[in-house]
């Protein structure tokens, strides 16, 4: 029997759209109240509109998570709204293609400061609320490009491959206080990240959509507390 997460709080990076906004809204469905985190008000008003007509509370902030004063002040303003964090899915990350040289030296900084600065900026604001309640879930997207790099994707990887690192560090660490940090690391989801510009190549039949990673990580959250999934890779089943 695995354990009833309705009345949880979740905080969820990257909630605007795609895998974040998808799991926002599945979370909401089965009683979690969320805290939204992106740098575009308007989805994230979208998404705290649809998540509360499931009767969740909801509250979000508009916020660059490679800034760390103003992850700290969304995080106090999430945590003031619906109370400290049972769970956190750092999702928020951008992706970037081209070949190595001719990426310019900031643009593959910048990934690094989102995606891997950034994850660590969340976790550690949020953190402090779980060791106080002594449990919680820390889930961080990494990807399939975070264990075997492509190529022309060098800056991307780099940096979901420190996510593995560090999580799995971090997971070793706060165990003790009942604490589950894990890694999932989906080949291609059917995302504006992947099809931003062509939404109508995501084949719903061929890639895995946003819902199926909702539904994973719900289903995750729901695994009784003395068990985790350390680290998951989820892949469409024939997308060729
Ligand atoms: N789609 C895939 O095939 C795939 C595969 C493996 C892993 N992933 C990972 O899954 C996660 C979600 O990606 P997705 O496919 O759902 O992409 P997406 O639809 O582009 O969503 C990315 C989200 O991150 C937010 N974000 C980006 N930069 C941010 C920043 N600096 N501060 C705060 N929020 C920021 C975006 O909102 P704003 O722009 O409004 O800030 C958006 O809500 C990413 O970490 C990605 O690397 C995706």
């Amino acid at each position: 029997m695995g354990q009833d997460i309705k009345g949880k709080v979740a905080y969820i990076t990257g909630a605007g759209s795609g895998i974040g906004r998808a799991t926002a809204l599945e979370l909401a469905r089965v009683g979690v109240h969320v805290g939204l985190i992106a740098r575009t008000e308007n989805k994230l008003k979208a998404v705290a509109e649809e998540a509360a007509a499931q009767g969740v509370k909801t509250s979000y902030a508009v916020c660059d998570i490679a800034k760390i004063d103003d992850v700290n002040l969304a995080v106090e303003h999430l945590k003031s709204n619906l109370g400290a964090a049972d769970i956190l899915l750092n999702n928020a990350g951008v992706g970037q293609r081209g070949d190595f040289l001719e990426v310019n030296p900031d643009e593959w900084k910048h990934i690094l400061e989102v995606n891997v600065f950034g994850t660590y900026h969340v976790t550690r604001a949020v953190l402090p609320q779980m060791i106080e309640k002594n449990q919680g879930d820390i889930m961080n997207i990494s990807s399939s490009n975070g264990l075997k790099g492509t190529a022309k994707s060098t800056s991307y990887s780099a940096s979901k491959f420190a996510i593995q690192g560090m999580t799995e560090a971090l997971m070793q660490e706060v165990r003790p206080y009942n604490i589950r940090v894990s890694t999932l690391n989906p080949s291609m989801v059917g995302t504006e990240m992947i099809f931003g510009d062509n939404p109508d190549k995501n084949d719903k039949e061929k890639f895995m959509q946003p819902e199926d990673l909702a539904e994973y990580m719900v289903s995750q959250l729901q695994l009784h507390p003395r068990i985790f999934i350390k680290q998951s890779l989820q892949w469409a089943t024939n997308p060729f």
